[in-house]
């Protein structure tokens, strides 16, 4: 046996867990929060060798435990409507026979008004192939019931107090959200990563989540932006509830605004069931491109039925909203982005249609990298640059955020690997908390800083400027920063 040990809550395999903790052969004792997951749950003590993944073996269990209310409002979680003073505030429970209710106000001792939502699921089989279709040995666990409800006619800029649930279920603790600005004069802050999955697997995003949520608090944050690769569950239904269990103290205060992955979308067969409506078996899978399976077959499905956004695009796959002075537009690199797809019509005539006087800022969000100077072959990156980067140059994008590659790296003002004025800012951050990606940098003249570090980014904009700050995890230290100024 080797120095330590791993607690987890067993489900399928050694490294398919709802839950786990390392746990030092020194240590007497270990607590930690149990999520709820609406069904009873056997702690287990294994023995290991290296990351809960080979050689081991069962040592204790405990008696079988259960939540004390299975319908428990769970993983609160906020995001943007198509208009500024909309809201979407979602949780879980197990149950679809009751309507969804918010109580919300002004104050937190009086939640004067309600609305009710609606109710949805899934099953094993809606999802495309692979591990998300297994549901023996229990790969996929019943996700229970996402509940959704559109809060309107919403003040700007303004606090609300609420809670989810109802009367015979249960409430959720009050918490409350500042609702996004409207007008160019207001000054706007931001949270900006990809790739972070869920603690302790992938080490650094509990610890990223908790820099994160300790910002909110105090940086009167607006939104959060994660582009791809959010929970990296793969087929591991449990993990959704890990995932959404971790970041629920900040997603119940912001909205949590989410881009597509590799890892929440890339399939190979089950077309029928894409929620993307790509064509094909596997979606899109140019000749040059390395598109696999990512997704353990949940194509999206898990996602989407999670998560809201806008609806000017094609769902949570491409859209586009506005925040005071900043239009931010997501699209898809896991999708056809060559000329004459129907995302490349969506982004051009999007980008085309920004009116710059009411929002000076454009940012654009995809989940892969058009540029990095790390040393990798990608031809994915080379398309990027191919077909994309026109389009953001043209229409005068500030900003061009992506990650996928698990690092940051930011970029001078550029266009087709040359630095220009009034061009393009690219900016890596696919360091939110999954492994991180080593490798050599070529050493490339466009690239002004890059490191290899857990981070998080925070970007604040008024009508003439932009500031981008690049923090590492470890220690909450600005490491990087950057200015635009508009005139
Ligand atoms: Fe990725």
């Amino acid at each position: 046996m080797s120095r330590s040990s791993c607690t987890r809550v067993y489900i399928l395999g050694a490294c398919d867990y709802a839950d786990y903790e390392f746990v030092k052969i020194d240590q007497n004792n270990s607590t930690w929060s149990m999520i709820n997951l609406r069904r009873q749950l056997e702690f287990r003590y294994y023995s290991r060798d290296r990351n809960c993944a080979g050689n081991y073996h069962l040592l204790a269990k405990s008696p079988v435990v259960e939540p004390l209310n299975y319908n428990e409002p769970t993983q609160v979680h906020l995001a943007f409507g198509d208009r500024n003073d909309q809201m979407f505030v979602s949780y879980v429970t197990n149950s679809n026979q009751l309507l969804p209710q918010c109580q919300y106000g002004l104050d937190s001792t009086s939640l004067d008004f309600q609305m009710s939502g609606t109710t949805v699921t899934y099953q094993a089989s809606d999802m495309c192939e692979g591990k998300a279709n297994v549901t023996s040995p229990q790969a996929f666990i019943n996700p229970g019931f996402m509940h959704t409800i559109l809060l309107e006619d919403l003040r700007p800029l303004t606090i609300y107090y609420y809670r989810v649930g109802n009367n015979e279920h249960g409430w959720s603790p009050i918490y409350h959200f500042t609702n996004r600005p409207a007008t160019i004069d207001d000054e706007v802050n931001l949270i900006a990563y990809g790739d972070m999955g869920v603690s302790p697997i992938q080490s650094g995003a509990k610890a990223t989540i908790d820099r994160v949520a300790a910002r909110i608090q105090t940086n009167n944050i607006t939104a959060v932006l994660h582009i791809g690769d959010v929970s990296y569950a793969r087929g591991i239904g449990a993990l959704w509830d890990a995932f959404m269990a971790q970041i629920e103290l900040t997603t119940s205060y912001v909205a949590y605004m989410v881009g597509i992955g590799n890892h929440e979308y890339d399939h190979i067969t089950g077309g029928d069931k894409d929620p993307s409506g790509a064509p094909g078996e596997g979606g899109f899978r140019p000749v040059w491109g390395n598109y696999g399976y990512d997704s353990g077959g949940e194509c999206a499905v898990p996602m989407v039925h999670r998560f809201h956004s806008p609806s000017n695009g094609n769902g949570l796959f491409w859209y586009s909203f506005d925040i005071g002075p900043v239009h931010i537009v997501y699209y898809s690199t896991e999708h056809d982005f060559r000329r004459s797809s129907p995302q490349y019509n969506w982004l051009e005539n999007d980008l085309r249609s920004v009116n710059r006087t009411r929002t000076p800022w454009l940012i654009v969000g995809s989940h892969r990298p058009m540029y990095t100077s790390l040393v990798v072959i990608d031809l994915v990156g080379l398309m990027l640059q191919l077909y994309i980067e026109p389009l953001l140059y043209t229409y005068q994008v500030d900003l061009n955020l992506y990650a996928h590659i698990h690092s940051y790296e930011r970029t001078c003002s550029m266009y087709q690997h040359q630095c220009v004025e009034n061009g393009v800012t690219q900016v890596l951050i696919g360091m939110g908390g999954h492994d991180l990606t080593y490798g050599n940098y070529s050493g490339a003249a466009w690239s002004v800083y890059h490191d290899i570090e857990f981070g998080y980014t925070h970007i604040k904009a008024n009508r003439t400027h932009l500031t981008f700050n690049y923090y590492h995890t470890e220690d909450d230290r600005l490491v990087d920063q950057f200015q635009l100024k508009k005139s």
